[in-house]
């Protein structure tokens, strides 16, 4: 037996959602990444282009695409404006459809969009301390309806993978707009 105390490696600061240490992998999604995603194009090819709407960190403690590990990452969807869309992420299926995953909101006010393969949509909103529960089968898209960042974190099996394709091809069947200063959600198809 080893009787020697390990430090911890990766810290979370549960006040605003940092992540730190070693395998923690960032990335950003700016609005030049975002083509196809919004329901105006027009709107959102003539904003700036390096304008960043989300950021992701993770905990990668696995190689993606292993089965039995779990991933951990936290999202920060800034706050913004595509023509009446809010701010969001791309949204996706995992890529192995019967993967599940929880999202939990740390900070700020929003939107999750849920929507099964049908193409039947429902949707929660995200405030500080809120839990949500992403089915298996179900895609998911955040989505920032306040004037500050919004962080949420993400526990997901590391086999899930992300289905972007889908999306690009078929949308969300609803979108969240922002109505005389509201959310509201509007059917699209
Ligand atoms: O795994 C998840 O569901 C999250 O970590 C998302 O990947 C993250 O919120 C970014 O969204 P998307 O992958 O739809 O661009
Ligand atoms: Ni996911």
């Amino acid at each position: 037996m080893n009787n020697h105390l390990e430090n911890p490696t990766q810290f979370f600061n549960s006040l605003n959602g940092s992540l730190s240490g070693g395998q923690i992998v960032h990335s950003k999604t700016c609005i030049a990444d975002m083509a196809g995603y919004y329901h105006n194009e027009s709107a959102r090819s003539s904003l700036d282009q390096a304008k960043i709407v989300y950021r992701v960190a993770a905990h990668f403690a696995e190689k993606p695409g292993t089965t039995g590990g779990l991933f951990f990452g936290i999202s920060t969807v800034f706050p913004g404006l595509v023509g009446q869309e809010y701010f969001m992420t791309k949204g996706h299926f995992h890529a192995i459809r019967n993967r599940s995953e929880y999202y939990w909101c740390i900070q700020g006010e929003g939107v999750l969009i849920f929507m099964d393969e049908d193409g039947n949509c429902y949707a929660e909103k995200l405030q500080q301390g809120s839990l949500h529960y992403i089915p298996r089968k179900v895609a998911h898209r955040l989505a920032n309806t306040g004037n500050e960042p919004l962080v949420v974190g993400a526990c997901w099996p590391s086999d899930a993978g992300h289905d972007y394709t889908t999306i690009t091809q078929l949308g969300f069947s609803i979108r969240l707009l922002n109505i005389d200063g509201q959310p509201q959600l509007q059917k699209v198809r």
